[in-house]
């Protein structure tokens, strides 16, 4: 009984050892300490030992049976830390090729916003926001614009219940910043705004930046050399400008400023129907009208102000022909910036 039981014992802990995975383990474990297995099985005849070899024979079953239950938690660690090592050199494997992160970066249009933005900062403008669902009476109202105003139909408006608009340009954040602040005011607004339009060269949403400054003695001149620091520093100190007269109900006198087509260098091509010249925003001193609305004194303050698209100075920029280019997110077009 003593022989079989330690044959038992080193068979059992020899196939233990021997056991490639968990559930192998597990089945060799049945094998001999389940409720029928062959330790288990022998454990039984104990009873029919004569009572003398008994409690030599019980004992020696007893640590048997300890023993190689200890070995089974003992290979099941091995196992373990087996599979864990075989893990970590797969983890570790230097010749295998690095997987490249895939970094987005700024769209087009924000690129060039930063740049208007970083150009008027350079020159003492602060940047300002305001809403893009707005009050008429920002919009259109207090930009001496009221409601039978034939101005209103330059600009195909969304029209929203309870006086509200989405903004058609970002002029109506002139209002907003002379209601609440007294000259001196030198601030640029940028933001979304929304027209009804959509073809080739028009979507019903896009980008402006808007710039007022008001203080005491400002003159066209200055809006002169401040639009021309800003074009000589966006698209080159050799791009011509020039002003043209236009009409703005809030600005008196109002200008278009163009500068020199940057496609063809002025001679004349398809992209600047052969004139030489690119429109690239409205202009013009601040009507008194509108000091009328913010309580500003308009002999003793003057101004100008003006509005750009930012669509318009990226395509120009970058040689872009087709606006809706920018909002369908076509990566092979993104990428490209
Ligand atoms: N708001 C005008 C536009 O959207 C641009 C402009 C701004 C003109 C400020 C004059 C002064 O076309």
């Amino acid at each position: 009984m003593r022989h079989k039981l330690e044959l038992l014992r080193d068979e059992a802990a020899a196939a233990f050892a021997a056991a490639r995975s968990e559930a192998d383990l597990q089945q060799v474990k049945g094998r001999y300490l389940g409720p029928r297995g062959l330790v288990t099985g022998l454990l039984k005849h104990l009873r029919d030992l004569p009572a003398e070899e008994l409690p030599l024979v019980g004992r020696l079953a007893n640590e048997v049976k300890l023993f190689l239950e200890g070995q089974v938690i003992a290979q099941r660690q091995r196992l373990k830390d087996e599979r864990l090592s075989a893990r970590m050199s797969q983890q570790l494997d230097l010749t295998l090729p690095g997987r490249r992160p895939w970094l987005g970066h700024q769209h087009p249009i924000a690129i060039v916003q930063q740049e208007i933005e970083s150009i008027f900062i350079g020159l003492g403008f602060e940047i300002v926001e305001g809403p893009e669902v707005e009050l008429d009476y920002y919009n259109f109202e207090a930009l001496n614009m009221p409601a039978d105003h034939p101005a209103r139909d330059m600009q195909d408006t969304f029209y929203l219940p309870g006086g509200f608009v989405l903004r058609t340009h970002t002029s109506a954040v002139q209002v907003r910043v002379m209601e609440k602040r007294q000259p001196p005011v030198r601030i640029i607004a940028p933001g979304r705004v929304y027209r009804r339009d959509h073809d080739l060269t028009h979507t019903p949403m896009f980008h402006q930046v808007e710039g007022l400054l008001v203080d005491r003695g400002i003159r066209f001149s200055h809006l002169k050399g401040t639009l021309e620091a800003f074009a000589h520093r966006m698209f080159g100190p050799d791009t011509p400008v020039r002003f043209r007269p236009s009409f703005f109900p809030y600005t008196e006198p109002s200008a278009e400023v163009d500068i020199g087509c940057v496609m063809c260098g002025g001679r004349g091509c398809r992209v600047c129907s052969h004139s030489g010249w690119l429109e690239i925003l409205g202009a013009g001193m601040v009507d008194p009208a509108v000091y009328e609305f913010v309580n500003y004194d308009s002999e003793e303050f003057t101004g100008f102000a003006f509005g750009m698209g930012i669509e318009r100075i990226a395509m120009l920029r970058f040689g872009i022909n087709d606006l809706r280019l920018f909002f369908e997110n076509d990566l092979r077009f993104l990428r490209q910036f």
